[in-house]
């Protein structure tokens, strides 16, 4: 039986307490529901890629690191990615940055998309995000949900139940993952 490509969910927030890992799951399920892909959420708190190992510019794909090898891999074997990120300081959380700086070709002509999040939607972060995968040449989906989260959520840590808070972004969600398979069809006929 053919294997469905895999899309990988990153999550930005590695913080405690985050309500990241609640929105990847939202996503996926979207995800599995309007396209035929495999989706597995990765969380980066299981990828521990120390900032001060790497001898090597990223750039030349010589790791000397298992962990920056197994990272490359997993990154490499992907069909396409998808950050679903919080928005830190009108940026993207520093994990996701390292995550993304340990590694260089496995990023080129990768589909990718981003779900952001934050008091007004994570806009900010998402353009950071991706004027980065710009320079790494991933192949974006036009479209950038960008859920607004109420202060209730961020200042008192209500809790957060994307199936029933975030159905006004559902749409956008499948547009933005129906954008992506354009993307993974583009890249499959560009290989
Ligand atoms: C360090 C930090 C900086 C933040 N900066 C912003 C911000 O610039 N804009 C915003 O809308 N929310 C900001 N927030 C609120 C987050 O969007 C909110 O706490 C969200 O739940 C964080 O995602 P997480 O729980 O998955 O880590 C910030 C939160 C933290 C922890």
């Amino acid at each position: 039986m053919e294997r469905k490509p895999t899309v990988l969910l990153i999550m930005g927030s590695t913080r405690a307490g985050r309500i990241c890992p609640k929105i990847a799951a939202w996503v996926a399920d979207i995800g599995r529901s309007c396209t035929g892909h495999a989706y597995e959420v990765v969380d980066l708190m299981d990828w521990p890629l120390p900032m001060h190992d790497e001898p090597g510019i990223p750039a030349k794909g010589v790791y000397a690191q298992p962990h920056t090898r197994a990272w490359s891999e997993k990154v490499a074997g992907a069909a396409a990615v998808v950050f679903v990120t919080p928005q830190y300081n009108w940026g993207y959380p520093a994990p996701l940055k390292n995550a993304l700086d340990h590694l260089h070709r496995e990023w080129r002509g990768k589909p990718a998309a981003i779900v952001s999040y934050g008091g007004h939607g994570g806009g900010k972060c998402a353009e950071q995000l991706r004027q980065v995968a710009g320079a790494l040449k991933m192949r974006m989906a036009p479209t950038a949900p960008g859920i607004v989260l109420s202060d209730a959520v961020i200042r008192e840590g209500a809790p957060v139940n994307p199936g029933e808070d975030f159905g006004a972004y559902v749409e956008s969600v499948r547009q933005a993952l129906g954008e992506l398979t354009v993307q993974m069809d583009e890249a499959g006929r560009s290989e």
